[in-house]
């Protein structure tokens, strides 16, 4: 993935390239943008899905999710007639040559493992109503095994005499930077190709493979494995650096410093070593258990055991910016007014599954506090999540007459706030800085009690 800052976010393809029409199944954060990325490369696009609010509001140019660059690209290719919606799958599966899979892969509610019911009925409704020779792609996040039992779901139920193929390719856009991760991928995995399908695929890319694109051929088992080893990679190392923020915090060090001495090795790096609040969203965390179940049912179990720390150091995170609130409002936030800035599970995104911020913001309400959000995207997804939190539509109303501020999702508007002119707003300046990513002097020189994680107090 590279930053949309070193490349154009965009293609300047303007005729449609090949013939090939390709149908997206699931039109959530990653189907919308693969769809849209595919109109970008030049592609006939349908994008289907069972829900017709989805489904009303991309047909109208309307993104039903926060991603920057998104809306651009899906109005232009609206207008250029490459791109479609339908809740109508058969008529997707009937009409498109390639079938990509991008439903979700959620956590089941009973157990660690990802619920495949969604992936079983987008490949069911893709093979059964299929009018010609087909290619189908996996995009989803599945435990290892999946695509193999979605290949005999398919000889089950597609009509006879046709050539159907069942491959793997595995997604890594991240969301915030889905459009420019979708169209300038890092690498791209394709699992379980023959030569005809191989070919295919290598045309529907050959945008990005034409601007130096890595492709890995492999079987379908390490195409799905290669996802979620990346994820589970990512949060361990999140996990590693957390961990020993710990040890700083006990031992008067500064983890950002360590972090950044440790990324000039480049065998390590630097990304991915911001200690703070953890991980979430809809992606690491229910990646990491689900790998962690698939693991143990392998007879893996150093795997799962590796994972298991990894959540639970993870999960304790939330914990001890709770803990670090209530020490700071003198051992209870009974009644205290607090004021948490961000909500969204990270910046640039109106993403809150599972977020960290609004978990510890929660927290303190069920502990008494009065607390207050502010995120400049996520607000509305967060009160639908939590009603019953107090939600501001500024910084300064968010600040205004607490006892303590939580900066709990690293915002860039919260990073160039005005500290001394907060400070004026509270009943009593004390922030904690969640995220490890504000400038501690200044906030402190603007009359701030400042804390933070892994930063000696
Ligand atoms: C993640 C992966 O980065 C993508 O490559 C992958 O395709 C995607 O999941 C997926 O499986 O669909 P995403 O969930 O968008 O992407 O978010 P990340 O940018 O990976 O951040 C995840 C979490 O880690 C956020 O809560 C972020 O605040 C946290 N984080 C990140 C840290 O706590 N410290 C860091 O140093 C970096």
């Amino acid at each position: 993935m590279t930053d949309d800052l070193e490349l154009p976010s965009t293609w300047p393809t303007t005729e449609p390239s090949g013939g090939i029409r390709i149908a997206v199944f699931g039109t959530g954060y990653l189907g919308a943008t693969h769809a849209v990325a595919m109109a970008e490369l030049g592609f006939e696009v349908v994008g289907a899905d069972t829900d017709p609010h989805k489904v009303d509001a991309l047909a109208a140019g309307k993104v039903p999710f926060f991603e920057p660059g998104l809306d651009e690209l899906l109005e232009k290719h609206l207008l250029t007639d490459r791109l479609r919606f339908t809740t109508d799958l058969a008529e997707a599966a009937g009409w498109a040559d390639v079938h990509f899979v991008c439903v979700g892969t959620p956590q089941q509610k009973t157990s660690h493992a990802a619920d495949l019911r969604f992936v079983e009925a987008a490949t069911r409704a893709i093979a059964s109503n299929l009018t010609k020779d087909a290619l189908i792609v996996g995009k989803s996040t599945v435990p290892v095994g999946t695509a193999e039992q979605l290949r005999h779901l398919v000889a089950e139920v597609a009509p006879a005499g046709l050539h159907v193929e069942l491959v793997w390719n595995p997604e890594f856009l991240r969301e915030g930077k889905a459009v420019g991760d979708t169209l300038h991928p890092d690498r791209i995995v394709l699992g379980g190709t023959t030569a005809h399908s191989e070919a295919l695929l290598r045309e529907v890319y050959a945008g990005p493979i034409a601007e130096g694109t890595p492709v890995v051929t492999c079987d379908l088992p390490t195409a799905e494995l290669v996802k979620v080893s990346a994820n589970a990679f990512l949060a361990t190392k999140i996990s590693f650096i957390n961990a020993i923020s710990a040890v700083c915090e006990a031992a008067g060090a500064d983890v950002t410093v360590l972090a950044d001495a440790l990324g000039h090795d480049v065998r390590i790096g630097r990304q991915f070593l911001d200690a703070g609040l953890g991980f979430g969203g809809g992606c690491l965390p229910k990646d990491i258990r689900a790998l962690m179940h698939r693991s143990t049912e392998l007879g893996a179990h150093r795997a799962a055991s590796l994972l298991q720390q990894v959540d639970e150091i993870n999960m304790g995170q939330r914990e001890r910016v709770l803990d670090l609130a209530i020490t700071a409002c003198g051992g209870s936030v009974l009644n205290r007014r607090i004021g948490v800035l961000g909500a969204a599970f990270k910046p640039l995104t109106d993403d809150v599954r599972d977020s960290p911020a609004l978990n510890v913001a929660a927290a303190l309400h069920l502990r008494g506090a009065q607390v207050t959000v502010f995120d400049p995207e996520a607000g509305d997804t967060a009160r639908r999540s939590f009603p019953t939190l107090s939600y501001a539509t500024s910084i300064e109303e968010c600040v205004e007459g607490t006892d303590l501020v939580l900066v709990l999702t690293e915002w860039d508007q919260f990073l160039m706030a005005d500290a001394g002119r907060l400070a004026r707003l509270t009943s009593a300046p004390r922030v904690i800085d969640a995220r490890g990513k504000l400038d501690a002097r200044a906030w402190r020189d603007a009359g701030w009690e400042f804390s933070g994680l892994g930063r000696a107090a």
